[in-house]
């Protein structure tokens, strides 16, 4: 534990602190007579409950309750712990935190946490001078550029070139030790790393806390990672956190793969809001800093028997996390596919429609619980609704909660059908299915082209085309074709179509499995219209600079541009209500 940081010091900081100027640094604020106002950016919401009032130097929410000072709002909104919550303001304020003496003084962690910054350098270094090293970087793909990002280095083959570049001194040597730089042999310590390439681990303020290993050569565990030490607490940490926050500045979503490597070629890709668990299975404690740091988290595993084993252990630390405005939602990745063999094989693109078709966190949910149980008699129904309720308990009271109950209550009364398929299918369909996921697009094309009558409901459509959403041309082009002809059969539809290049693809849509009933049609159209736009809406908002670097236009934009994605987040869920 780190020691006490004095009240007198943390009065004195926020004394020297302005929580208007912290706070609209992030989330750009408006003068509202004495106080300043903003869309809150803690819950989704069409006109300003928040406000900071420079007097009281303090934020409130009177939407979602969200209350604090200027430490608050950054442990709120950065997902910071306390501690370095109050360094990154006395940093700011030019101030340093003085330890209190009283008690078990913790050993300082300056000098250890300089000797990982010296352990990074060097190894990145030595990846300079190691050719074979650069070649296997070259090999996997990664670009020179994505490397010095993401300060991938490499430990070379030896068993004390760190130890006599950190300093074989005592002092050094028990700090290389304390950081988990040194393994201890029988008689002396020797380099731990050796011949891997080094991803260094950063801490949620960037500084380098401890590394992971990747082979080259084919003898030893693939990837070996560091210890835990002082600094170093695999189950709190994620990979790729800080560079996540430093590329692609506000969080809107981030998504949770299990590599390093799948962090490094997704950012390679412009997929900047990946991190990685480090080899193990989600804890609560990561599901935590998940969650404070974005709103919508997506968990991406293979969709192999372990990879449902992870996603069902990172459900359930996350159910306690799902706050009214939090969602998390699940990817299941082709056998034999990672992130990073997936991006390289189809590309960003394909990656993100993957992504906007990941299974939501109900879905999975509801699918496991009824995957081994007769649904069909009543002991079954019974026995679901007692695994159920006690996991439904953890999450956090409110709306999200409510609904989940009802649905388990509809699920007992009578077999509803749960939405995946229970068995796996063989690896070939299993990949055809997965390349025809249900993307909103493709869900409004198989929608309409099974109902063409549905046209009539379609609003203006001039502001898609193909440029910004794959597809739209072909559903404008379909929605003309359908117009005011409601009585057009699929089949006439698909003829019209024969000579497009799209047609096998719309005859695949039009053999979809669709709810059957005018009412549920119309309005699965309408969400999935909706989920066409609010892709739209985020693609133009990830390409914004981030919020400090916007000049006033493009600010405005930012702002028209959140504010239409809560209309239609809003829309989405008010329908689905
Ligand atoms: P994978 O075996 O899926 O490796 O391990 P990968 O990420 O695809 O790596 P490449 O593509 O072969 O280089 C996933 C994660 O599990 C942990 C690491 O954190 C790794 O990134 N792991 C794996 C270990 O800690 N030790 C191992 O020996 C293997
Ligand atoms: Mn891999």
């Amino acid at each position: 534990m780190p020691g006490r940081i004095p009240d007198s010091f943390i009065e004195e900081l926020l004394a020297r602190t302005d929580i208007v100027e912290i706070i609209d640094r992030r989330v750009p604020l408006k003068r509202a007579g004495n106080e300043f106002q903003a869309l809150c950016p803690f819950h989704n919401e069409k006109s300003p409950s928040f406000t900071v009032s420079p007097a009281k130097q303090f934020y409130h929410c009177f939407g979602c309750g969200a209350h604090g000072s200027a430490i608050g709002f950054l442990m709120q909104y950065e997902g910071l712990e306390f501690r370095d919550a109050v360094e990154d303001l006395a940093q700011s304020a030019g101030m340093q935190i003085p330890e209190e003496a009283a008690g078990a003084a913790p050993r300082p962690k300056k000098g250890l946490l300089e000797i990982m910054e010296r352990a990074a350098g060097f190894y990145q270094q030595e990846l300079k001078t190691h050719p074979p090293a650069i070649d296997y970087l070259k090999q996997r793909g990664l670009s020179g550029e994505v490397c010095r990002d993401f300060g991938v280095g490499y430990a070379p083959a030896s068993w004390d070139a760190l130890h006599k570049q950190l300093g074989t001194d005592a002092e050094s040597t028990a700090l290389m030790k304390r950081g988990g730089l040194l393994s201890q042999g029988d008689s002396s310590a020797y380099d731990k790393f050796r011949d891997r390439i080094m991803f260094p681990i950063h801490d949620r303020r960037g500084r380098v806390i401890a590394f992971g290993g990747r082979a080259i050569a084919d003898d030893g565990p693939k990837y070996l990672n560091s210890p835990e030490t002082e600094l170093f607490h695999k189950g709190r940490e994620l990979y790729g956190l800080f560079l996540a926050r430093k590329r692609a500045g506000k969080l809107n979503e981030l998504l949770v793969v299990e590599g390093y490597m799948d962090v490094v070629a997704l950012a390679q890709f412009g997929i900047n809001n990946a991190v990685a668990t480090l080899g193990t299975a989600t804890t609560p404690e990561q599901a935590g800093i998940l969650m404070r740091a974005t709103d919508t988290v997506v968990y991406c595993f293979d969709g192999d028997e372990a990879g449902r084993k992870a996603a069902w252990k990172a459900l359930q630390a996350t159910l306690p996390q799902l706050r009214d405005g939090k969602q998390a939602r699940f990817l299941f990745l082709p056998e034999g596919e990672d992130p990073d063999s997936l991006v390289r094989a189809r590309g960003a693109d394909h990656f993100r429609e993957l992504l906007a078709a990941a299974q939501p966190l109900s879905d999975v949910f509801f699918e496991r619980m009824t995957l081994n149980v007769d649904m069909e008699s009543i002991d079954g129904r019974a026995r679901m609704v007692r695994d159920a309720a006690p996991l439904l308990e953890r999450l956090p009271e409110g709306v999200f909660r409510e609904m989940m109950h009802e649905r388990l209550q509809e699920l007992a009364r009578h077999r509803l059908h749960v939405a995946a398929p229970v068995h796996r299918p063989p690896r070939e369909t299993q990949a055809a299915a997965g390349s025809a996921q249900r993307t909103p697009m493709r869900l409004a094309l198989a929608l309409l082209v099974q109902n063409p009558g549905l046209a009539g409901q379609a609003e203006d459509l001039d502001d898609l085309d193909d440029a910004t959403i794959k597809g739209a041309d072909l559903l404008r082009h379909l929605v003309e074709i359908c117009d005011g002809r409601p009585n057009l059969s699929t089949a006439q539809v698909l003829e019209k179509l024969r000579d497009h290049e799209a047609h096998a693809h719309l005859v695949k849509l039009a053999l979809w499995n669709l709810p059957g009933e005018t009412e549920k049609v119309s309005r699965e159209f309408l969400d999935a219209l909706a989920g066409i736009r609010l892709q739209k809406v985020e693609a133009e908002l990830a390409g914004l600079p981030r919020i400090v670097d916007q000049d006033p236009g493009q600010r405005e934009r930012f702002r028209a541009l959140q504010a239409e994605k809560t209309r239609l987040r809003d829309s989405l869920r008010g329908r689905n209500n």
